[in-house]
């Protein structure tokens, strides 16, 4: 078995499961033997650390929400530095990486607060997954485990947000022979067994 490694990303609306089904994810590909990484983004850097806390509601003395330019530069910054910090090197090392979210939040989050060919521009030259994955659920059902699991309301949580970049996302998604889409809303157990379908008809059968 060779051991190329792999850049896998997750993506999808918030509450879609994208968190716990790469945590199963990197469960699997260990127990193939493979050395893994799990990250996500916003990242655990400098200024992933800042975009959480503008997401939750922070950094706005004056009642005026931070822009949508600015956070589309921020979310650019995160992942350069993710990427040249974290991603690469331990793609380097060897490990297979699993990341939840990446360059496709930018497009089809952004895209509802400023100008999306901008954005695509931003991410020119970054590193392109092997795989994304999208995890696709209706807007009522990703709000409804939003509640359950307790989560606070978010800068983009709105449902009419949601269905813009949910639309969004299916673009892409249809447009990119490495993406799989895979439907999130039957329960965590089936959902997982349709991402390690698609992740082993992908890989295994050439590693
Ligand atoms: P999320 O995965 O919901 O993090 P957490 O589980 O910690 O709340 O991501 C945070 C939010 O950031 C989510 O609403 C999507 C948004 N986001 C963007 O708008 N653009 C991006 O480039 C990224 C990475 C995330």
């Amino acid at each position: 078995m060779t051991h190329s490694p792999h850049f896998i990303v997750l993506e999808g609306i918030d509450g879609s499961g994208t968190t716990t089904q790469a945590a199963r994810l990197l469960e699997h590909l260990q127990s193939r033997g493979r050395k893994t990484h799990g990250t996500r983004e916003p990242s655990t850097g400098p200024v992933g650390r800042l975009l959480r806390e503008i997401l939750l509601g922070g950094h706005a003395p004056t009642g005026a929400s931070v822009h949508g330019d600015t956070m589309a530069l921020l979310f650019a910054a995160d992942r350069r530095d993710h990427l040249q910090r974290e991603i690469d090197p331990r793609l380097a090392a060897g490990f297979d990486v699993v990341s939840d979210r990446y360059h496709w939040s930018s497009l089809a989050y952004q895209a509802q607060e400023t100008d999306v060919s901008w954005v695509a521009g931003l991410g020119r030259n970054l590193r392109q997954p092997d795989l994304t994955i999208l995890v696709d659920l209706p807007i009522a059902e990703a709000a409804r485990r939003r509640a359950l699991a307790g989560r606070p309301e978010e800068r983009y949580d709105a449902d009419s947000t949601l269905a813009k970049v949910a639309a969004h996302y299916r673009a892409l998604a249809a447009a990119d022979p490495k993406a799989r889409v895979v439907d999130g809303s039957p329960s965590v157990d089936d959902v997982t067994q349709a991402i390690l379908k698609v992740v082993d008809e992908v890989f295994l059968s050439n590693d």
